[in-house]
């Protein structure tokens, strides 16, 4: 890899993504590494500079976060952020104390001392802060730059390399934030702003032919951002040693065979097999009716039907490909929450076959899945959709699964989110879909008694779908979905608005 790059070291994951994000936004390749990597390992990678993330803790309390004060000997630049500009006061000799007043949320900041990290900022300024301890007293050496209601706000010795800032220059709400990191990575560590979507392109390219030399790709596609983005980097790195096999299940969202058909196939040119299997995820769907159950079957069947495809393909792939993103990979191995539901990646299925991995996507985050699709050409339905289950729409169908109700939610679906892309809101929503529960309910259409089902509507907000908020909605757009959806959908003679947050809900209703 020919960029510089800068390390975040994690003390939150929260905290540590985003500042990975901003740097890259800055144009610079960054990556995330545990607070517990050996100081050699991490000066081993050459960084030109090290970040510090902010995190939930005290640096007071017992078993505090800490790092390995020999980085502060290297001489490659460091920034502390938040618990992370504590941390280097505290270690370095300064003062971080409980002071008992916390500052939360938007606090003026003022600059007092001459700073690289401040050269073409406003003496004041807005900036976000969350903490609880202060530092009082910055470390031998060091000065202090800015302070806010606390006394030290930003502290720096620049003859060392090693600066702080108690505030958050990550967060949207700090006013000159990305001016503030920009001026750390470009100034104090000297980095070169190369990273960009044409040299993932580029880079991605030769990796991938580097691995695969001559042989044969094989790669799922969903209809989904991931799988689409990265079957079009394997098809523009190895052309036609790639093959598509798209599982039709059904079950999916209205249109999006077809697109997906019209977009490999006939726009670029990739060898695509179309299996069309809904009737057979339909019968062995009859009569299912437990969640646990429908995920399983379809999990199961999904995994049988992708190993017919490969295995009739008779080209003796060796490699397959998947969308694995970068948070995933930062993640595996620390994430031993309780399953919740079983899920089921439709790109990823098939753990026991015999196959190298492809992953183009293990460095990215999910905007820079989306620009690079943006590069390559995918079309913006695609590179733009929002997040679908693999078992598709069987875990919004409330009890059991016939064509008929796949067909009614398909119908519903599309309106909700016609209905949302016209307000103006399909990008800032996590998800809005419709649902189909089980229970019927009497109405009056015409002069008509009608007894049929209900349509849910769910919109949410969301960073990363582990927790969620239902969306405030304008009530005119609801509105306009509910009529649309009792006028057009048969079957439909009600409609009812999910404000449930996540958790106590999850996103999908089953
Ligand atoms: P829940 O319903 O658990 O969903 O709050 C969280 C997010 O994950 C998506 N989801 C899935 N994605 N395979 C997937 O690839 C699955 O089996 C699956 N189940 C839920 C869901 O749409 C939401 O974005």
């Amino acid at each position: 890899m020919n960029d510089d790059l800068v390390l975040v070291v994690d003390f939150g994951a929260q905290y540590a993504q985003l500042i990975a994000r901003r740097v890259r936004e800055a144009n610079v390749y960054s990556e995330i590494v545990p607070r517990d990597m050996p100081v050699a390992d991490m000066l081993a990678r050459k960084p030109k500079g090290i970040i510090f993330s902010g995190g939930p803790a005290s640096v007071h309390v017992e078993g505090a976060p800490w790092i390995d004060p020999s980085i502060y000997d290297s001489d490659v630049p460091v920034l502390g952020i938040c618990y992370g500009c504590q941390l280097i006061a505290q270690q370095l000799g300064g003062e971080v104390r409980r002071t008992g007043t916390g500052e939360y949320g938007r606090t003026e900041l003022k600059v007092t001392g001459s700073s690289l990290l401040f050269a073409n900022l406003p003496v004041e300024q807005a900036e976000w802060m969350s903490h609880g301890d202060s530092i009082v007293l910055a470390p031998p050496g060091f000065k202090t730059t800015a302070s806010s209601a606390a006394p030290v706000a930003a502290l720096e010795d620049a003859e060392r390399g090693i600066y702080g800032v108690q505030f958050h220059p990550e967060v949207i709400h700090t006013d000159r934030g990305m001016e503030i990191l920009k001026a750390f990575l470009y100034e104090v560590c000297g980095a070169r702003p190369t990273w960009t979507s044409l040299s993932v392109i580029e880079q991605s390219v030769e990796a991938i032919q580097a691995q695969v030399g001559d042989g044969a790709v094989i790669c799922g596609l969903s209809g989904g951002v991931d799988s689409a983005v990265a079957a079009a980097l394997v098809h523009k790195a190895v052309g036609d040693q790639l093959t598509c096999v798209f599982v039709d299940t059904g079950l999916l969202r209205a249109n999006e065979a077809e697109q997906v058909e019209e977009t490999f196939l006939r726009q670029f040119h990739v060898d695509l097999v179309h299996v069309k299997a809904a009737d057979r995820f339909l019968s062995v769907l009859e009569g299912v009716t437990d969640p646990e159950q429908k995920r399983k079957a379809i999990g199961e069947t999904f995994i049988r039907v992708f190993e017919e495809a490969a295995k009739e393909l008779g080209k003796g792939a060796r490699f397959l490909v998947q969308g694995t993103l970068y948070p995933d990979v930062i993640e595996s191995g620390t994430r031993d929450a309780a399953k919740i539901k079983s899920h089921h990646n439709v790109g990823g299925l098939p753990e026991d076959m015999d196959f190298d991995l492809v992953e183009p996507l293990r460095l990215l985050f999910k905007d820079e899945v989306r620009a690079v699709g943006e590069e390559l050409g995918l079309p913006e339905d695609i590179v733009w959709r929002q997040p679908f289950p693999g078992p598709g729409l069987a875990v919004r169908i409330i009890g059991e699964i016939t064509a008929e109700r796949v067909q009614v939610l398909q119908q519903a679906d599309a309106v909700v989110v016609e209905e949302v892309k016209r307000a103006g809101l399909y990008r800032e929503l996590w998800q809005s879909f419709a649902v189909l529960p089980a229970v019927r309910s009497v109405g009056v259409m015409g002069d008509e008694r009608t007894y049929a089902y209900p349509i849910v509507i769910r919109a949410v907000t969301s960073d990363d779908a582990m927790t969620a908020d239902w969306a405030r909605l304008p009530y005119d757009l609801l509105e306009r979905i509910s009529s649309r959806l009792i006028n057009e959908v048969p079957g439909v003679n009600r409609v009812a608005y999910d404000i449930t947050s996540k958790p106590p809900g999850t996103i999908e209703w089953e």
